[in-house]
């Protein structure tokens, strides 16, 4: 569920007025909701329970410390990737003992600094790093807790680049490797062998692949517990959102992708498939969800700064870009683009449309458009020949499902501050984040 509805032709989340929060803290504008961030939370919480489980959410999908404040208030772990994140999860009150440590890529200050902080496990991903592990934890008299991270060599049906599970990532171990690698590990002195690990990728909306993963996984896990006693398996995360999904409206079905995603992820078939074979493993199960837990919570909201019409397009200009989010165009993602008010009924946009509509060029209810964004850059865009409503310049839109890798992933690029983000609880919204200033943008220059 998500918690974007419209009420009277303007679109709400939870009970806040999108439009308000543009007024108030301008556009672009993450905005999430923190009751969907919960009832994700919950959903996938209960669905687990007869496992000893944990579910550690990872870091990477969304990383303001509100939403990792609220998460870890709901009893969630955290999965990080970089030292940064790990600082961001404790000052935002996370347990780094409920913390696992994934990535290829660990540097010496980042183990340093985990190792300082008691995290729950490093996830180790090849036998150099192990080594370095080994070593740093020696020089600290310490047993640096690791699991391996196993490559189970499964086709996830996602896109190639967020698809981690198959022979041909640089991810993990082989999984006919880790057996000897486990067995080097248990020979060195300053390593505790606690769990083992796998992440067959992201954006996975059928349960079957996740299946397929643990069974070739559990018989080396249950060796693994037999041997050296392990505590964990690590299933990863990887769990897909609907990015097409339409929003109930009183008006109009023009946003009804046609095309939409065949099948919803569900959590039931999810717990129906992988319970029972982690059921008899006893091991605790620990979960490494982004974006389900987030995705569908959070829009990034834009406003029509023009439109332009050229002999075979129309594009609808934004004050957004793929610098703010930009899953279009590195993954060629499709995400739901409406209205923030619809101008149905007697909102304050029909009639401001209808005065507007008068004073275009054209009146013709816009047909297919492409949405841009300002950068300079032809990958630019929102959507391509995407059908919606007529829509006019000053207009707000919502870019939905964009909780998930949309602010994480920002950037500066054509020194465009990044924007600010803000957090709906009922009728309360607040500021998260500030939008940053050209002042912000030299500020590190020396
Ligand atoms: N665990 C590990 C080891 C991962 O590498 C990832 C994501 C996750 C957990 C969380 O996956 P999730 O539940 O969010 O699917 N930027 C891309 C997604 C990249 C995912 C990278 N790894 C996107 O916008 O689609």
């Amino acid at each position: 569920m998500h918690s974007f509805r419209y009420r009277d032709g303007k679109l709400f989340c939870e009970d806040v007025d999108l439009s308000r929060a543009a007024t108030e803290f301008g556009t672009p504008l993450y905005v999430y909701s923190a009751g969907t961030i919960l009832d994700h939370y919950t959903r996938l919480n209960e669905a687990l329970a007869p496992l000893d489980h944990l579910i550690c959410y990872a870091v990477k999908a969304n990383s303001n410390r509100a939403i990792l404040k609220l998460l870890a208030d709901a009893g969630a772990g955290f999965d990080i990737v970089s030292g940064g994140e790990l600082f961001r999860a404790i000052n935002a009150g996370a347990n780094p003992q409920e913390c696992t440590f994934a990535g290829v890529g660990k540097t010496r200050d980042e183990i340093e600094y985990a190792l300082d902080h008691g995290v729950y496990s490093f996830n180790v991903e090849s036998e150099a790093e192990l080594e370095l592990i080994d070593k740093i934890a020696a020089a600290k008299n310490l047993r640096a807790p690791i699991a391996l991270r196993v490559n189970p060599d499964v086709d996830s049906h996602t896109h190639k680049y967020i698809s981690t599970g198959s022979h041909e990532n640089k991810f993990g171990i082989a999984l006919s490797d880790a057996p000897a690698v486990y067995e080097r590990a248990a020979k060195m002195r300053n390593i505790e062998i606690a769990g083992v690990q796998m992440h067959i990728g992201s954006q996975i909306t059928d349960a079957g692949p996740f299946a397929a993963a643990i069974k070739k996984v559990a018989p080396l896990a249950r060796d693994l517990k037999s041997k050296h006693g392990i505590k964990f398996f690590s299933i990863g995360g990887g769990m897909g959102i609907i990015y097409r999904r339409a929003i109930e409206s009183g008006s109009g079905k023009w946003w009804h992708d046609h095309a939409s995603e065949s099948s919803a992820f569900s959590v039931r078939d999810y717990a129906n498939a992988i319970l029972p074979p982690l059921r008899d493993l006893g091991l605790r199960v620990l979960l490494e969800p982004g974006r389900f837990l987030v995705g569908n919570a959070g829009v990034l909201l834009t406003r029509i700064l023009y439109i332009k019409s050229t002999a075979q397009k129309r594009f609808v200009i934004v004050d957004a870009g793929m610098n703010d989010l930009i899953r279009p165009a590195l993954y060629q993602a499709w995400h739901q683009i409406v209205p923030v008010e619809t101008g149905s009924g007697d909102s304050p946009l029909a009639r401001r449309s209808n005065a507007k509509a008068a004073s275009r060029h054209s009146s013709k209810p816009l047909d297919k458009v492409d949405i841009v964004g300002p950068v300079c850059e032809s990958g630019d865009f929102f959507a391509i020949d995407r059908e919606m409503p007529e829509v006019g310049q000053g207009d707000l839109l919502a870019v939905m499902s964009a909780g998930a890798y949309g602010f994480t992933m920002a950037s500066n690029y054509n020194s465009r501050p990044l924007p600010a983000e803000a957090i709906v609880r009922g009728n309360e919204l607040n500021l998260i984040r500030k939008r940053q200033s050209w002042k912000d943008l030299v500020r590190d220059e020396v």
